[in-house]
């Protein structure tokens, strides 16, 4: 009768809503980074999310949150650490103050190029600081990239090390960095990244440095005029993620994630790579007045005091190892 078919509608719907669950549950990750859409982090992390997709056949799924909407490097890496966020692409900039084995990373001058750093860091000693991160409540997944920082500021071109001596300059918060910076005689001001556009636009700060594909991404050529090829320092990149996250995997779909990692980082290495080649001309076309050469020496030969500081810290053997590095 009608009535027995009406009473029996909510049985019939619970039927339906369960057949259209499907028979494994989908677990979506989030994944943060601070960089624009496009950037050499975002394509990156794009990629990882497409491979664990497709590697796990969409049992895990997960999301990208570019441009600091889950907050700034150092926020996201805690949060991480918390277990509220899943995953975060980020520098080295505040990783030291987690993990205070990897710092020796951020010494100023103490990669050639791009070759040196990428085969160190994926090469033993790379591989081994990564074995660090868990006894601080992390795990990393891989090193990715940023690349080599150039200085940009509004006062006048940097050749040489005096020229940048007495300008402020927005650094990240990184005691490294600040150590070997003041030595060029800059005043460094270290402030998260997403106060930095703003800071330069209001002349809060003279200055920053970032490297190009940064630089690009982040439209710095609307409030700064020159930019110096200082090169002064690489700076690495990790994709970290959670135990949480990490400890609950199979073994197979760790193989999944760690591969997933090393596809983001070919993919961000390429687009490092693309930017470094035509990003400066680009740079240019947006009204900004470039110096390729400049006096690197004179920015090498400043350090020498901070060189002294490092040695102690991190070991002068250590540090010279990782120079030899061909
Ligand atoms: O300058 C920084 O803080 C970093 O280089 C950036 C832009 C956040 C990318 O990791």
């Amino acid at each position: 009768s009608k009535r027995s078919l009406l009473r029996l509608a909510p049985v019939l719907g619970a039927a339906l809503l369960i057949a259209a669950i499907p028979a494994s549950a989908q677990t979506v990750l989030k994944l943060g980074h601070v960089l624009a859409k496009g950037s050499h982090y975002d394509v990156g992390a794009v990629k990882f999310c497409e491979e664990i997709e497709k590697g796990t056949a969409g049992r895990y799924k997960c999301q990208v949150y570019p441009a600091s909407s889950l907050g700034g490097e150092r926020e996201e890496i805690e949060a991480v650490q918390l277990g509220t966020q899943d995953f975060v692409l980020t520098s080295t900039g505040p990783v030291g103050n987690f993990v205070p084995e990897i710092k020796v990373v951020d010494v100023p001058f103490l990669f050639r190029d791009y070759d040196h750093a990428r085969k160190t860091l994926d090469g033993p000693i790379g591989q081994e600081m990564l074995t660090r991160f868990p006894a601080h409540g992390l795990v990393a997944l891989a090193w990715s990239e940023n690349g080599f920082r150039h200085m940009t500021n509004n006062k006048r071109p940097i050749v040489n090390a005096a020229d940048a001596a007495g300008l402020k300059m927005r650094t990240m918060e990184n005691k490294v960095h600040m150590e070997g910076y003041r030595t060029f005689g800059i005043l460094p001001t270290p402030m998260a990244f997403p106060e930095v556009f703003g800071a330069l636009q209001q002349g809060v700060v003279d200055g920053q440095e970032n490297p190009i594909p940064v630089i690009l991404a982040s439209k710095f050529s609307q409030v700064q005029k020159h930019l110096s090829l200082t090169g002064h320092v690489y700076s690495p990149a990790l994709l970290l993620t959670s135990p949480r996250v990490w400890n609950k995997l199979s073994d197979a779909d760790k193989k999944v994630f760690s591969d997933a990692a090393k596809a983001s980082v070919a993919a961000t290495r390429k687009k490092v790579n693309d930017d470094e080649a035509n990003g400066i001309a680009q740079l240019e076309k947006e009204g900004m007045q470039v110096v390729r050469q400049v006096n690197s020496a004179s920015f090498r030969d400043a350090t020498k005091p901070a060189y002294v500081n490092y040695a102690k810290e991190f070991g002068a053997e250590r540090i010279a190892a990782i120079q030899a590095i061909k």
